[in-house]
């Protein structure tokens, strides 16, 4: 489905029914991602989740836009579907969206799961490297992008020996256009460092990390457990930085564990 917000077509799924649950996907990927956990969690809940601006089907804008941009369009979109509080579960530039969320609109947050992100902001040597693949994008395209992220994204194990999910994460990052991704890379280079943001997280809050994750690694999901109070932490085994798409069972179960244990009747 589509819906216009903020001037932008944003594409997204919503099914089931129950307690609201709101994913937000990677960067360089789209909503797809979050196919085994739609299956599962809209068994008992209402699952939504949408293409961010410049990803997969939602428009793709051909100006500046930041993860306070992203924030707005989840604000709009979440009106328009009439949904007041949710749980929020981000992995990586989803969780930096959730941070700009957060800064704005943390009455709406029920329950916050943070997956393979981290709070601070770039450094001086992130920010040149995103400059250096914005100017890839720029000139040789997705297909480019694609090749500097696999490493990044999937594990050794699951590069080598899982072909369908190294595929599946190709084209979708090949769906995507190069002015999305480019954007995406400035509003990345530009966003603020949520470390300050963490003590003030009041709503229980699950951080789960892949052990093998080189993007964000562990030390940085410990890093944020231990300043949210009362979060919990989940390392999951032999899984890189999609750890939702390499080990959906432990991730689901580490997310359903979590949402039974905060749920409003326990
Ligand atoms: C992501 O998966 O969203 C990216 O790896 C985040 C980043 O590049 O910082």
């Amino acid at each position: 489905m589509k819906t216009n917000i903020n001037g932008i077509n944003i594409s997204y799924t919503d099914q089931g029914q129950g307690d609201p649950l709101i994913f937000i996907h990677a960067f360089p990927l789209s909503s797809t991602m979050w196919k085994p956990q739609i299956k599962e969690f809209s068994k008992n809940y209402r699952v939504t989740a949408f293409d961010l601006r410049g990803h997969g089907d939602s428009d793709a804008p051909l100006w500046n836009f930041t993860l306070d941009d992203f924030a707005a369009d989840l604000h709009g979109l979440l009106r328009h579907l009439g949904i007041a509080q949710a749980t929020f579960v981000g992995l990586s530039m989803g969780g930096y969206t959730l941070f700009a969320f957060l800064r704005k609109y943390p009455e709406l947050v029920t329950k916050l799961v943070l997956a393979d992100t981290r709070a601070q902001a770039d450094t001086d040597e992130g920010k040149a490297g995103r400059f250096t693949m914005a100017q890839v994008a720029y000139r040789e395209g997705p297909p480019a992008i694609a090749d500097m992220m696999m490493p990044k994204l999937l594990s050794p194990a699951s590069l080598e020996n899982r072909k369908d999910l190294v595929e599946q994460v190709r084209s979708s990052i090949l769906k995507n256009q190069a002015s999305g991704i480019i954007v995406d890379l400035m509003a990345m280079a530009q966003r603020p460092d949520s470390t300050p943001l963490l003590s003030t997280i009041s709503c229980p809050t699950l951080v789960i990390v892949g052990e093998d994750d080189v993007a964000t690694p562990p030390a940085e999901a410990q890093y944020m457990a231990d300043r949210i109070s009362g979060s919990h932490l989940v390392t999951i085994p032999q899984a890189g930085h999609l750890t939702n798409l390499e080990q959906p069972e432990k991730f689901n179960g580490a997310l359903k564990s979590f949402l039974e244990k905060h749920s409003v009747s326990a």
